[in-house]
């Protein structure tokens, strides 16, 4: 692994391009390897989702921070500003800059400029690279008590989820992110459009009854506040208020069903 030492003094990687996260609690979740890159940063984007993480972003880089967050607008097409985040940080890239683009949460999760940005640049020929962060399911296996092991996990994005073809295993657990966005591709500051939530609930029926648990959760953002957990009945989510944060979790819906197929051809221990 090729290492350098930034005029900063910071150990970083030596890409041209470094795409980092900065958890759901920026100023407790930041990791030291993801502090050394933005610290060694010439341009260091950032794209997160409240401002005590912005301004701890812009102490580490005072001189190179900058937002991505203008390129968004009022009913525009997520999909195009997205392209726009890409576009910006690869004329940084193709400068010569050592630039770093920072997401919020995980940033190969649930994100489309931070996987694009490190395709397009390698495919021009530059040193690319992601480092993990926490991610809102992180958060939410931590402040819900529950692991992906204990009969599977299953996550999808709400409007996916909704547009495609799907078998739910509703003996695992379920995962449904932007929820509160289900339907509406545009951003929107303050209100989306969920005039599609009734076919999301159409669709969450097929596979478990209406009165089934579900979980609004939201992790926050700020260290020392405690999450919001809102148990909730499936059919709820018609009037519960889902905001653009809300990540929701379904627990099963019945009890694992063994395998006889399998279970007879592998030697597990007798008694
Ligand atoms: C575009 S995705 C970004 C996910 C982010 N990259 C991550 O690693 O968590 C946005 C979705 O993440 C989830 N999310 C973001 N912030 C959250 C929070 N504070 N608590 C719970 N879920 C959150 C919600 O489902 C939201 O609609």
């Amino acid at each position: 692994m090729t290492r350098t030492v930034c005029s900063k003094g910071g150990n970083v990687y030596d890409d041209q391009l470094l795409v980092v996260g900065t958890g759901i609690r920026t100023t407790g979740q930041l990791t030291v390897e993801t502090i050394a890159c933005m610290q060694c940063a010439a341009r260091l984007f950032y794209i997160v989702a409240d401002p005590v993480a912005e301004e701890v972003i812009r102490r580490l880089c005072p001189d190179g921070a900058e937002t991505l967050y203008d390129l968004y607008g009022e009913g525009k097409p997520r999909m195009q500003t997205y392209q726009e985040m890409v576009d910006r940080i690869l004329a940084s890239v193709r400068s010569g800059e050592r630039t770093v683009a920072a997401f919020y949460g995980h940033p190969g999760v649930y994100a489309y400029a931070s996987h694009e940005s490190i395709r397009r640049a390698r495919a021009e020929g530059f040193r690319a690279r992601m480092l993990p962060g926490i991610s809102a399911e992180d958060c939410l296996f931590a402040d819900l008590g529950i692991d992906p092991s204990a009969n599977g996990c299953q996550s999808y994005e709400a409007t996916d989820f909704l547009l495609n073809s799907r078998s739910v295993d509703n003996s695992a657990q379920l995962i449904l992110w932007q929820a509160g966005l289900v339907g509406d591709l545009t951003f929107r500051r303050y209100a989306y459009d969920i005039s599609a939530m009734p076919l999301l609930l159409e669709k969450l029926s097929l596979f478990y009854p209406r009165t089934h648990p579900v979980y609004l959760y939201e992790a926050p953002t700020v260290p020392g506040c405690e999450p919001m957990i809102r148990p909730i009945m499936l059919e709820e989510i018609l009037t519960a208020s889902i905001t653009a944060t809300t990540t929701l979790y379904l627990p099963p819906a019945r009890a694992t069903m063994p395998d006889p197929t399998y279970l007879s051809r592998v030697r597990l221990p007798q008694g």
